[in-house]
């Protein structure tokens, strides 16, 4: 890379509407760090954008769930993911959020200026649309069959199983995920983006940028094979980014337009923070600027196809260089699953162990060319046998032996015979191996040539048995290799290479080809000496498994609980004979339930999704020996059972009328 050169790097914007987990932080951000980390060593003018992706059906179909405003959940989520990232030291050098007014403001912008460019139009169309909530069902509002491999349950923006990219009304058997009633066709008026004129240079930019992974190049250029087709770039949704022409204001801007110009914005409040508000030019106009995307794999169409489109269409804007797309990383041998529990959250497991453990291992599983599997064990395995046993090793025996038979001083070196060249000669090979594998994206290969030192170093030491013979050059090359490690790792392991600086006594800051220097000369005393890391015990793993795999967990306790746990349990039948308004909360009802002989005070919320005339007369299944509890300030007696689907309530109902206080078991 010339010097001239600079490189921005981004991240996908997480969606804030929910932590992150593992999947995420392999998926799309560590690579990322590494890369970054790396070239600002090297001393590439470098710059690593992000920030929070807060618009669209996910979103609203979240505070949907948890009967909260959009807002609130933006605010939340975009806070938390913030210091999930600052733990996982994620070194961006800026992280907006999609709310920005900055951001509002580009985006209309470049709305308009394509629309200038004719390369907009208004066109009216049928939409799925769900008379009962009275609402358009855009994108995630609609789950039904893919019509291309069959899979049922898919959401209506793309297919997790085959990754199409879907419009909602393609949906087979499609249903509203707030009512699951089957939407009706209804007349809309949207803008759409002609995509369809970028298939031939898209095709060709595409084909001549045979440096992208496999799996991003093979999906564009299948999708531009297939034929692109216009799309519509509103939404009927009353979240997001208003479409910004007269008579469309009611529409907001579809959230995959905007949430990539995200990564224009945050680099221009970047600039403003910086003081210099041009300065975002630099990286987004002129033309000798690499753009770097990492993503997940379900990123690529956005990526690779549909953003490059608006650029063009745009006109002024570099295109991107790279796109480092990763496939998917799995949980125990299952697909991770939020909605099922089936997921290590971020900021769990990092509360649990050291930042550094969990870089490491998903560095070793990198998803770059096939989906991979973390599992406990295999993580367990890998920190005590490589990272502890291997790096750790290597790195506090040489220090402690200095410290103890040197008084912590370097000593100075004799000549060097064939055996310390050999030393000497594998820093710099791992110096070069793990660069040109960084520069090349090829994150696991880059780790082990790292690591490959650090087992040099610890033949070497072994055969030279600095504990028997004269030692003084032998502890000058190990010292210098831990040297070069403390800088070569640091892309990888931020936080043990700060840790092993202060140990050797040198300064902070750290530059890439330093490392290939001599960075410890003779007479150089060590700082203060502890131990790096502590092994992973098999109880730990055990305990993080059972309190934090949930559905592990919960499949543990169904095939636990005996049948007198299950008797001491009184169901019965109930109806429901009034039904007010809680005093004191807007989503809960105060019911009176009759069980035939008593009649019962139960708080239920029950009112976003059921009318006081649904519920009157109905008849239920009540947990009638639940202890009394106070909810907003009013007597509840017990509970009536519903179904959770995607958090809404579904009543039980028996099959036909039951004498009220029957038992149910
Ligand atoms: N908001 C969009 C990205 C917009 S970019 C202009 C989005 N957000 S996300 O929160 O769902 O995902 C964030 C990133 O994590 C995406 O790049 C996604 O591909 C990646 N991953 C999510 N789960 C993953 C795995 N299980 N494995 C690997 N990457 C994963 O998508
Ligand atoms: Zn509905």
């Amino acid at each position: 890379m010339s010097k001239q050169e600079r490189i921005l790097v981004t991240s996908a914007l997480p969606y804030a509407n929910g932590p992150l987990h593992i999947g995420h932080a392999i998926g799309a951000y560590i690579p990322a760090d590494v890369y970054t980390r790396y070239h600002r060593a090297k001393g590439t003018d470098i710059i690593y954008i992000c920030g929070t992706d807060e618009h669209g059906t996910p979103i609203t179909v979240t505070a949907d769930n948890e009967n909260t405003t959009p807002q609130k959940i933006v605010d939340k989520y975009h806070k938390q993911i913030k210091q999930t990232f600052a733990k996982l030291n994620i070194s961006f050098d800026y992280f907006s959020r999609t709310t920005n007014k900055t951001h509002h403001k580009l985006s209309q912008e470049i709305f308009l200026e394509i629309k200038n460019k004719n390369l907009l139009y208004q066109k009216t169309v049928n939409r799925p649309y769900c008379p009962s909530c009275k609402k358009f069902l855009p994108d995630r509002y609609v789950k039904g069959t893919c019509p291309q491999c069959g899979e049922t349950d898919q959401r209506g923006d793309q297919c997790e199983a085959c990754g199409k990219q879907l419009e909602p009304h393609e949906l087979k058997e499609s249903y509203c995920i707030l009512c699951h009633k089957p939407p009706v066709m209804k007349e809309t008026i949207h803008w759409f983006f002609k995509l369809t004129e970028y298939e031939k240079p898209l095709r060709k930019w595409i084909e001549g940028n045979t440096h992208w992974p496999d799996n991003a190049r093979n999906f564009s250029l299948g999708w531009l094979r297939e034929g692109l087709k216009d799309r519509a770039i509103t939404r009927d949704l009353s979240w997001g980014i208003p479409v910004p022409v007269a008579g469309s204001e009611d529409k907001v801007l579809y959230v995959w337009f905007d949430a990539p110009i995200g990564y224009i914005s945050s680099t221009i409040e970047w600039a403003q923070k910086k003081g210099d508000i041009n300065l975002w030019k630099k990286y987004w106009k002129q033309k000798n600027t690499k753009i770097i995307h990492f993503i997940g794999k379900d990123n690529i169409p956005f990526h690779a196809i549909i953003w490059p489109a608006i650029l063009m269409a745009e006109g002024s804007l570099n295109l991107p260089h790279q796109i480092s797309s990763n496939e998917y990383l799995n949980l125990e041998g299952k697909k991770m699953s939020t909605s099922r529990g089936w997921v290590i959250w971020l900021h769990e497991i990092l509360d649990k162990w050291p930042t550094d453990y969990l870089r490491y291992y998903l560095l070793c599983i990198n998803p770059a060319k096939h989906d991979t599997d973390f599992s406990l064990t295999d993580y367990k395995h890998h920190i005590n046998h490589e990272l502890i046993s291997t790096l750790g090793n290597f790195i506090h025996r040489t220090l402690t032996f200095i410290k103890q038979n040197n008084k912590g001083i370097i000593p100075e070196p004799g000549v060097l015979d064939e055996t310390d060249n050999k030393a000497v000669k594998a820093i710099e090979d791992a110096v070069n191996n793990t660069a040109a594998y960084i520069e090349d994206y090829r994150f696991s290969q880059a780790l082990q040539s790292m690591m490959a030192l650090a087992h040099e170093g610890n033949s070497y030491f072994q055969h030279k048995e600095p504990w028997a013979n004269e030692n003084n050059t032998t502890l000058y090359v190990c010292a210098n290799m831990v040297g070069a490690l403390s800088i070569i790792m640091e892309p990888f392991l931020p936080a043990s290479a700060q840790n092993i600086r202060r140990m050797l006594n040198l300064k902070k800051e750290m530059k890439w080809d330093d490392a290939k220097e001599i960075n410890l000369e003779g007479g150089h005393v060590l700082g203060e000496i502890n131990p790096l890391y502590d092994k992973i015990e098999d109880v730990e793993i055990n305990e993080f498994k059972k309190n934090h795999l949930k559905t592990d967990k919960e499949d543990k306790k169904m095939s636990n609980i005996g049948f007198e746990d299950f008797k001491a349990m009184d169901l019965r039948i109930a109806q429901i004979v009034d039904v007010q308004d809680h005093p004191n909360a807007d989503k809960l009802y105060l019911l009176t339930v009759s069980l035939g002989e008593q009649t019962r005070q139960l708080v239920a919320g029950l009112k976003t999704d059921y009318s006081k005339k649904d519920l009157i007369n109905r008849q239920v299944v009540v947990v009638a020996n639940l202890k009394p509890a106070k909810i907003r300030g009013k007597k509840s007696e017990g509970m009536i059972l519903a179904a959770d689907v995607d958090g809404k309530p579904i009543l039980l109902q028996p099959d036909k009328k039951t004498s009220l206080g029957a038992r149910v078991r």
